[in-house]
């Protein structure tokens, strides 16, 4: 009996690191070669598992998979599908294990978010009550950080880190020309419900005065006057003011400043254009000349200034991943626990995927000072290693080495398609 194959697939918003965690899946399988077969990836997530375009990872050298672990983005395609509940969409269901049967597919790795759990749970589910035996380990990701059970989550240091160095960098430009010029700055980031990235800017201040100045989180609703009589007297005390805003900044009765109006697979609202909303309410109240950036998909790609932390717990994830499954896990998720010592150090534990599914972890009330625009020592103390470390790729021609894979497709075995 030959040994069971794998399917690795990338779910959802990507980052600068979940390659790190694909590298970690494949090294690790290729490390295990008796016990597990190949490694087939799906084209574009789980819609390649759905459409029976798997990819073959065993015709990739060894150079180009670890490559993988300094290349930003999905390499090999990810997707917003959401697999319905098996009680509306069986179908979907029926679809996988039929081609994980016809691949001779055992091991099911998902590397995605909160939605992408709940997915793996219900696939772990469905295989055990349809006989066919399959371990399900969720990898997690997602720059938003608001997975539970995990300490943190990969991606989230990287564009942490990120948006801390762009507040610092930006402001000291503003600063320069304020007297005669710019007054506010204002820099829009991810985390549709948690404000977690929003709050990793705050690690740009060391001391009173620095910015940014002001924080806007999604925990806390937005008032339009409270917030324009910080800006006018942040101004006027320092003589600029940056503010950095979480694109799921809402008001009191839970309505996003900038919601675009359209809504993906999982149902969220695709969020951005903040930033220039309150740049004119800035303008027009105040009349302060003023800048505006949305980090946007810069802040989640941003390689080139990874966190070396982020990295080593992306790689870290998906090796456990493999390894769960050799030890006879199902439905679990490698978590990222911290010690408990002051000096920072962290391990992999591992977390029930039922604890995991379709729960948010947002910024706890203390890691937000009273007046809501700040992060207090707390959050400060949490935040601070997992932006440490820098993993710079390896240049030619002044431009980041980067992989790129051959994604040569394993030969169909079904007759039938399957529309997605
Ligand atoms: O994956 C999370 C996330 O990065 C959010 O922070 C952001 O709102 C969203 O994805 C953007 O998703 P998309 O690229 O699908 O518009």
């Amino acid at each position: 009996m030959p040994a069971k194959n794998a399917f690795y697939a990338q779910s959802g918003g990507v980052t600068a690191v979940i390659n790190a965690s694909a590298c970690g899946v494949i090294e690790t399988a290729r490390a295990h070669r008796g016990k597990i077969g190949k490694v087939y990836a799906g084209r574009n997530g789980i819609i390649g598992a759905l459409r029976e375009d798997l990819i073959d990872t065993s015709k990739e050298t060894k150079a180009a998979i670890h490559g993988l672990l300094s290349t930003p983005a999905g390499a090999f395609g990810s997707c917003r599908h959401k697999l319905k509940d098996p009680r509306e969409n069986r179908a979907e269901y029926e679809r996988l294990i039929e081609v994980f049967k016809a691949h001779n597919i055992g091991y099911f790795f998902y590397n995605g978010g909160g939605d992408s759990a709940d997915t793996c749970l219900k696939v772990s589910r469905l295989s055990e009550s349809m006989g066919y035996p399959l371990q399900a380990i969720h990898i997690p990701k997602t720059i938003d950080n608001d997975l539970p059970l995990t300490d943190t989550c990969p991606g989230f240091g990287s564009v942490a880190k990120y948006v801390a160095i762009s507040t610092r960098e930006a402001a000291l430009d503003v600063a320069s020309m304020c007297a005669t010029s710019t007054r506010v700055f204002i820099l829009e980031v991810m985390g549709r419900h948690a404000g977690w990235i929003a709050a990793a800017a705050g690690l740009a201040a060391e001391q009173e005065g620095d910015a940014p100045h002001i924080i806007l989180f999604p925990e806390v609703a937005f008032d339009r006057k409270r917030f324009l009589a910080r800006v006018q007297r942040t101004v006027k005390r320092h003589g600029y003011c940056v503010i950095v805003a979480s694109e799921g900044t809402h008001d009191a009765d839970g309505r996003f400043l900038s919601e675009s109006g359209l809504t993906d697979a999982f149902g969220h609202s695709q969020l951005g254009g903040l930033a220039p909303t309150l740049a004119d309410m800035v303008k027009s109240e105040l009349g302060y000349k003023y800048h505006w950036a949305v980090a946007d998909y810069l802040q989640r790609s941003a390689r080139h200034i990874a966190s070396q932390t982020d990295v080593d717990q992306a790689y870290a994830v998906g090796k456990a991943a493999v390894e769960f499954a050799l030890q006879g896990r199902n439905a679990v998720m490698p978590a990222i626990q911290r010690g408990k010592g002051k000096r920072y150090s962290w391990h992999i534990g591992e977390a029930p995927l039922q604890d995991v599914a379709n729960r948010e972890k947002k910024m706890p009330r203390d890691f937000i000072t009273r007046d809501g625009f700040a992060i207090t020592e707390k959050a400060r103390d949490y935040l601070a290693p997992l932006i440490v470390g820098e993993a710079y790729p390896q240049y030619r021609n002044g431009l980041p080495i980067y992989t790129r894979l051959k994604l040569v497709a394993v030969p169909r075995k079904l007759k039938t398609a399957f529309k997605v």
